[in-house]
């Protein structure tokens, strides 16, 4: 389901066959709730448009497991900052590797990419990602990079906070159930050890924090087009997202 509901109509058949084509969107914002699809659709929105694909989740991420590794106290607002300030953060196409990776995350140079989707990384990420001083020094490098252009970027809030002014924002959604049930078979296939029950209630949670935090709260933007995908299949979302880019006139970003 797509709203609001004139967000397609310009993708009517008649209409495209008669307009020329629109420039596509310089920057793509793609928010949403923890496991709706983001980073499966932006990664696949991209591949498909040619443009490089960002997962800012992934920063968060790494600030966390940086934290743990390290043996800073995930409460230690001041501490994890100064992490977040001086980490190097770097996140890359995946390269030769061929083990299921979207993207190679180094943090201080060393590899992270699966270290950063360990579940006492999952479990301690909101809490660091609602530190202003972190979202401070996050947000910094993700506008350098979306200045760029031809960009998805994944998170939370780069629709309503990191770039205001994006041409196309989409807020993916589904329901928590299926958020949880698709999250959990990702972690059967590899091998995970948590119920359903528990990857339910750590959706949940999350929820919870993202959406009820002081600094940049989960929210969909004013103009963003909520697609909700608890009924459809990644590509037809993804579809959905390539048509709406296809029909959208290109803005400068932020
Ligand atoms: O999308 P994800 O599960 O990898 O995100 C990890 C955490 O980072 C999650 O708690 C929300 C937070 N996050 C955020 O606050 N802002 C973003 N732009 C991206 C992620």
């Amino acid at each position: 389901m797509i709203s609001p509901s004139t967000a397609m109509d310009g993708l009517a058949p008649s209409d495209q066959q008669d307009a020329p084509p629109s420039p596509l969107p310089t920057v793509i914002a793609i928010d949403g709730p923890a496991a709706s699809g983001k980073s499966t659709v932006g990664a696949a929105v991209a591949d498909r448009l040619g443009y490089l694909y960002f997962d800012t989740g992934a920063m968060y991420r790494a600030v966390t497991w940086l934290a743990l590794a390290q043996g800073v106290a995930i409460g230690d607002e001041a501490a994890v900052t100064a992490l977040a300030r001086e980490a190097e953060i770097d996140v890359r196409p995946a390269g030769e590797a061929a083990d299921g990776r979207q993207y190679t995350v180094l943090v201080n140079g060393q590899d992270a990419t699966w270290g950063i989707r360990e579940p006492a990384v999952a479990n301690n990420v909101s809490q660091v990602s609602a530190y202003a001083g972190v979202r401070a020094a996050m947000v910094v490098q993700q506008r350098r990079l979306a200045s760029r252009g031809r960009m998805v970027m994944v998170g939370r809030d780069i629709g309503t906070v990191v770039l205001p002014d994006a041409p196309l924002k989409i807020y993916l959604d589904a329901s928590a159930a299926q958020r949880a049930r698709r999250r959990w078979q990702e972690e059967q296939a590899r091998a995970g050890q948590r119920s359903y029950e528990e990857v339910l209630a750590e959706v949940r949670r999350r929820d919870e924090i993202d959406s009820t935090r002081a600094v940049a709260p989960l929210r969909p933007a004013a103009d963003a087009v909520i697609v909700d995908s608890t009924a459809l299949t990644i590509e037809q979302v993804v579809a959905q997202v390539v048509a709406l880019a296809r029909g959208t006139c290109g803005l400068d970003a932020a």
